[in-house]
């Protein structure tokens, strides 16, 4: 995949389009948009009325309250549901819950529905859109780094069950992506890192480049240097945005979106959804061990992997599974057992994203179980760097 220059001016506001015909829509990346969203909204959905799905973070921000005033001039706004933050939001119950304070609220099929926060928001509310009165509209507004490099683009909602992360859900693509990097300026600095490995994620997958730039600019982008972090945020939107258009439902390429998620997911499920192990913080591990793996199968030259873990230690994300924290760690046979839950397993046989380097992942169908359980033994019994 060639990189093409960030589409953002240095300070202003840059547009990437996700094209797929009329499902197409705008991410729209840069600071002060949660302040001209109501400008933003009337410009393109007119008299539109909306209601604000987020969680209680974002009252203490204050990013609500900025939103609710952006929108209330109009007199658009239906009004605000405020969830409880955390993974364990995203539960049938709490879908259930949500879909009917939604309707109590009085939302129609031609009002939007605007989550405002992380990933457990974005795909909580887009999945409760997708099925209110059998779709309504939706409007992102991703405030964490990992939701606005991935979780809010391409239309992925859903719940987790006891079986596994996003096993129900629906493909729903928002009508618009508002990333609003001012609103970074408050997440904390261990959230910054772990959606930070979702930015690294896009250059190991397909661009070696921006993996290259990433290790040169990533304390500029932890930092919220503005500039670094409108670049970091716009490639790998630009990324995500050219797979989804031409895969949007995950028949083949979009697959590589999910490089370090199968290792990655079953060691969530492993660590209850918790905050002993955050998604982002999860992925890296996740990361390292796909490229270790691609190693030890000699998919990719020695040394690689060792690279790919040096740069995610450099930011503060763990790199092995002994790193999770916990008196005794998973059984490579548990985490197998958890793998099997993953959405992509086809005919029981796993499938895996690896890389024959940085920047040239590939889907693999053709990985043996044994190899994986042998492997993960192997890493659950290191310490070492
Ligand atoms: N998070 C991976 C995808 O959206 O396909």
């Amino acid at each position: 995949m060639s990189q093409s220059a960030p589409r953002s001016q240095d300070a202003g506001v840059g547009t990437v389009p996700v094209e797929l015909g009329p499902r197409s829509y705008d991410v729209l990346i840069g600071p002060g948009l949660i302040g001209a969203a109501g400008e933003l909204l009337h410009a393109r959905f007119g008299a539109a009325r909306c209601a604000i799905v987020t969680d209680r973070n974002l009252e203490t921000t204050g990013h609500l309250a900025r939103l609710a005033e952006a929108l209330t001039p109009g007199h658009r706004l239906r009004g605000a549901i405020v969830l409880s933050p955390g993974e364990a939001t995203k539960s049938f119950g709490e879908l259930a819950g949500l879909c009917q304070r939604l309707l109590e609220l009085g939302v129609e099929r031609g009002d939007l529905v605007i989550a405002l926060g992380g990933g457990v928001i974005g795909d909580l509310a887009g999945f409760a859109a997708a099925v209110l009165r059998r779709g309504v509209r939706y409007v992102q507004v991703p405030t964490t780094l990992l939701a606005q490099v991935d979780s809010s683009v391409g239309g992925k909602t859903g719940i987790n069950t006891p079986q596994g992360k996003n096993l129900i859900g629906a493909f729903h693509q928002p009508s618009l992506v508002l990333a609003d990097t001012d609103a970074l300026a408050s997440l904390p600095d261990r959230e910054m890192s772990a959606g930070y490995a979702e930015v690294a994620k896009y250059g190991l997958l397909g661009d070696a480049s921006f993996f290259a730039w990433l290790e040169a600019n990533a304390g500029g982008v932890l930092a919220r240097d503005r500039q670094a972090l409108i670049r970091a945020v716009t490639r790998s939107v630009e990324m995500k945005a050219e797979i989804v258009a031409r895969d949007e439902t995950e028949t083949e390429e979009r697959m590589l979106l999910n490089l370090g998620h199968t290792f990655g997911h079953a060691l969530e499920a492993w660590a209850g959804f918790s905050a002993k192990l955050l998604h982002g913080e999860a992925i890296a591990i996740g990361i390292c061990l796909a490229f270790r793996f691609s190693e030890a199968q000699r998919f990719c030259p020695a040394g690689t992997a060792a690279r790919v873990a040096a740069h995610l230690a450099s930011v503060r994300l763990p790199t092995r599974i002994s790193d999770v924290p916990g008196a005794t760690g998973p059984d490579a046979a548990d985490l197998i057992r958890l793998m099997r839950q993953d959405k992509k397993v086809q005919d029981g046989r796993l499938t895996f994203v690896l890389a024959r380097d940085i920047g040239a992942a590939f889907v693999s169908r053709e990985v043996n179980a044994v190899d994986v359980e042998g492997f993960l033994a192997r890493e659950i019994a290191r310490r070492e760097p």
